[in-house]
């Protein structure tokens, strides 16, 4: 959590008591006839689904107004707002409604805050069974129930020739994957559960392994991730292996995952083997949980498309390559430099091993963009194709640097929009416009003055340099080899 926002004891325990408060409510409900809807992807929505969620917002907003909320049932909200939240809270606030309507109790209400990505505190709540965990980073993770509240913690694998190891399997979906990682196990014993609590019970120590191995939504898993991590355990992406990440990408999706107390290579390779299965058998591809090979993105397109699923990730291209896709973006005047930093450090990082590819400006304008000229509008095309086409190789686990003037403020903000925090580089070559002018290697700026050359950039268009950037250099006053090495530790 960052240094001065925590949530404080007073907090917490004022959270914990308006959730089991919304709990009753629901129970209230659960206790008697209700009506039960059915939403687009054919699951169940009843009136205690939206009750649960005004009690559940209106305690949120007065325990900490001043953080968003993300809730299944008013999930209509556009990534490029949420992705500027670096704190929301995430909430289901019926977990299990097929649970709910079966009425064998194993629903939950789940609250998480969520800081950078990561789920920080959580709170899972089970009405009918009278149990509340609950578990914050750095603090530990709770279970209250008629006992009282006892610290929770994930329990140690047993040997597996002295003891069975405890497997949750999803009551509501089961799938061949699941079997097929269970067929790998030495000695174990599964049971059935629903919704949120079956990742409590790894968090618990009752059970040792939850594999996942169908599809959820960030507000499924976000509280009891928060449960999990604060007891020593660890929900993880199945084919990284990396924690589940909240409100970091445009889809609420999660990959597939497991919840473990502890890793242990024989269920790491138990699982490996049922991914690469399904993947092969081609029914499922794996990690994106898709039930469907596609989903409805928000998009301008023209054209009326859907979002096509792919199996492999950028993560796990990422992983051949042994480095994460990245792009290094140079702006700065004609004649600045651009073209020969671009070009050193790509020596340098291709003499390092790693991908790269280098998108210039001139050479660029041979190909892909020569439809184009140097007009306002021609310019803003030219970048919007460039940021499109860095984000694919980046996408592709390659460090991709670009090399263009790209003169305007609001289209490489566009580009960096696309990337992930961290992922876009930004160099201005802040290299002075007299010095740019009597370098001119390509006698441009002499054509310009000459009226040979119209809009041209510092000298009949504008250049409008960056106020932020992740480095500015002048290559007028810096030495190659200098830039090189500040860029590389940015890198
Ligand atoms: S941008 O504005 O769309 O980013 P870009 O980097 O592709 O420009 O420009 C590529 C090259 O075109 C420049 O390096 C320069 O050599 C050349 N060029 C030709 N006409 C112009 C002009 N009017 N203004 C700036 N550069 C020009």
């Amino acid at each position: 959590m960052s240094q001065n926002w925590t949530l404080s004891p007073q907090q917490v325990a004022l959270l914990l008591d308006g959730v089991i408060d919304a709990g009753r409510e629901v129970l209230t409900i659960y206790e008697r006839d209700f009506a039960v809807e059915y939403k687009d992807d054919n699951s169940p929505l009843t009136e205690a689904d939206l009750a649960a969620h005004h009690v559940l917002v209106a305690l949120l907003g007065q325990i900490t107004p001043e953080v968003p909320v993300l809730s299944e049932e008013a999930s209509d909200i556009h990534f490029a707002t949420r992705r500027t939240w670096q704190r929301l809270w995430i909430i289901d606030p019926l977990d299990g409604t097929k649970e709910f309507v079966k009425k064998n109790g194993e629903f939950t209400l789940n609250v998480a805050l969520v800081e950078d990505g990561e789920p920080v505190f959580g709170i899972v709540h089970a009405p009918v069974l009278g149990t509340t965990w609950w578990g914050m980073k750095g603090q530990g993770a709770f279970k209250r129930s008629a006992e009282g509240e006892r610290r929770i913690h994930v329990r140690k694998l047993p040997q597996p020739d002295t003891q069975p190891w405890y497997v949750v399997g999803s009551r509501s979906h089961s799938s061949g994957m699941f079997e097929t990682f269970c067929s790998k196990l030495p000695t174990y014993e599964s049971t059935s559960m629903g919704s949120s609590i079956k990742l409590c019970l790894v968090a618990e120590g009752v059970a040792d392994l939850y594999p996942r191995l169908a599809p959820t939504s960030e507000w499924d898993t976000a509280a009891a991730q928060a449960v999990v991590t604060a007891a020593g355990g660890e929900v993880l992406d199945v084919n990284t292996l990396e924690p589940l990440t909240c409100n970091r990408k445009e889809s609420v999706l999660n990959p597939y995952f497991i919840v473990c107390g502890e890793r242990d290579p024989i269920w790491i390779d138990a699982l490996k083997t049922a991914v690469y299965d399904e993947h092969l058998s081609g029914e499922q591809t794996a990690g994106f949980s898709p039930s469907v090979p596609y989903e409805h993105r928000a998009n301008d397109s023209l054209a009326e498309v859907i979002w096509n699923r792919s199996s492999v990730t950028p993560a796990m291209r990422a992983q051949i390559k042994g480095h994460a896709g990245k792009c290094i973006w140079f702006t700065g005047l004609s004649g600045s430099g651009k073209s020969t930093l671009a070009n050193a450090l790509e020596a340098e990082l291709n003499r390092l091993g790693c991908h790269t590819m280098l998108l210039d400006g001139d050479n660029i304008r041979h190909g892909l963009c020569k439809d184009l000229g140097m007009s306002e509008a021609d310019r803003n095309e030219n970048i919007r194709r460039i940021g499109e086409v860095a984000k694919l190789f980046t996408d592709a686990g390659i460090i991709v640097i670009t090399a263009f003037i790209s003169p305007f403020q609001s289209e490489r903000d566009a580009a960096r929009a696309l990337f992930d925090e961290g992922n876009f580089i930004e160099v201005h070559v802040d290299t002075p416009l007299g010095v740019c002018e009597q370098r001119d290697p390509k006698g441009l700026y002499k054509k310009a003055r000459a009226g040979q050359i119209k809009d041209f950039t510092g000298i009949n268009s504008p250049y409008e340099a960056p106020a932020e950037v992740e480095l500015r250099v002048n290559t007028d006053t810096m030495s190659p080899t200098e830039i090189i090495s500040r860029l590389l530790k940015l890198i």
